[in-house]
């Protein structure tokens, strides 16, 4: 049931403090400052790469995650698209772990790789929301997301419940690999803890982000940029507003701007930049700088301090809170989703239904 919300994807938007508590339940034990998995046959500390597959959604939180593994754990990922990773016999050494993503559990093309990764001798892991799925039975490692029913052809509770499984996962990879203080792990755990807190946050500047849906609704392109694991945020964000509103939308990695898509840039392309305050914020700034310079009308999403540092001369600004990178891809899921979902509601689509869309992709 929808409640007192116009969409179910709204309804699922507004869900996620909640059900981001919900699943960190199962992960993480605050009193003992620690993160805890479900009971694991096989060593972490012998994994030596991570091959992780999906589609679509959560193929983006994936490629969060080869960000997290590689940076924290330092375990070496390969990522594809399942569709890819199929077909194109990927060469996999015995013993490594295969991690595939899915809210059904029953997209084809990811079953087919899972498969295919169960033939190649990997320990098959499953990152998935219907515990009754085909990809849920045939795991030997079920890390279930527990974001209850999605019904939004969009996907948004159950990929940021993604995140905050895998952001669990990085945390134990890298405990294993001794990557990882007791110290560094108890504050980990404290900034999953402070996640939800941080979504309310996030969710609380929906009413501007509706207010600004009619300077993006008239555009025939969009552009998303960002760095590490903001790149796909990025990529997450255009998604949505193409799947919902129709409108082409690409995201980009920040430094790729320069290479090509520059020369899209005119004043009739919004363009959206997600830049925390951090390492990387300078870098992506001097790529946003570089399209304001080409009379680009650019969106900045960021921090407080960010806005502050780089607010002028742009469009409109979206401020998330400031958090740790562990969390900030949840935290900046949120303005992306309630941006596609405004500007679709501006045009009239159907949200939750969009045209040729299934929620389900159980055929190739
Ligand atoms: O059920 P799955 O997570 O395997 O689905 C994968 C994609 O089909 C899905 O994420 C799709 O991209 C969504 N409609 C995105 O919002």
């Amino acid at each position: 049931e929808k409640g007192n919300y116009r969409h179910f994807m709204l309804k699922e938007i507004y869900e996620q403090p909640v059900v981001v508590a919900q699943t960190l339940q199962s992960y993480v034990r605050p009193l003992e400052g620690k993160v805890a998995l479900p009971d694991i046959e096989f060593d972490l500390s012998e994994i030596r790469r991570v091959t992780i597959v999906a589609c679509g959604t959560s193929y983006y939180a994936g490629m969060v995650a080869k960000y997290w593994f590689e940076q924290f754990a330092r375990v070496p990922v390969d990522l594809d698209v399942a569709s890819e990773f199929r077909y194109r016999q990927p060469v996999m050494e015995e013993g490594g772990l295969a991690l595939f993503i899915s809210q059904s559990g029953e997209t084809a093309d990811t079953l087919a790789a899972l498969r295919y990764a169960r033939e190649a001798g990997q320990i098959i892991g499953a990152v998935v929301n219907v515990p009754t799925s085909s990809m849920a039975r045939e795991a030997d490692l079920l890390l279930p997301t527990h974001a209850g029913p999605e019904i939004g052809v969009a996907s948004t509770k159950a990929f940021t419940c993604q995140l905050a499984v895998l952001a669990a996962l990085a945390t134990n990879l890298a405990r294993a690999k001794g990557e990882l203080t007791a110290e560094e792990e108890q504050e980990i755990v404290e900034h999953l803890t402070e996640a939800p807190a941080a979504l309310n946050a996030a969710l609380s500047f929906d009413g501007e982000i509706e207010k600004m849906a009619p300077l993006i609704a008239p555009a025939r392109d969009v552009l998303y940029l960002g760095r590490g694991p903001d790149f796909p945020m990025a990529l997450e964000g255009a998604l949505k507003l193409k799947e919902i509103s129709y409108i082409h939308a690409e995201g980009y990695a920040a430094g790729e701007m320069k290479h090509g898509p520059i020369a899209l840039i005119d004043d009739l392309v919004p363009v959206i930049v997600l830049a925390p305050s951090g390492p990387l914020f300078e870098k992506t700034v001097s790529n946003m700088q570089e399209v304001q310079a080409r009379g680009g009308k650019i969106v900045l999403i960021s921090d407080r301090k960010g806005l502050d540092a780089a607010s002028h001369g742009v469009m409109a600004t979206i401020e998330v809170p400031a958090v740790h990178p562990l969390i900030a891809p949840m935290v900046y899921a949120v303005p992306v989703q309630l941006l596609a979902y405004h500007v679709a509601v501006t045009k009239g689509t159907d949200v939750d239904q969009p045209r040729n869309l299934a929620k389900s992709v159980t055929v190739e």
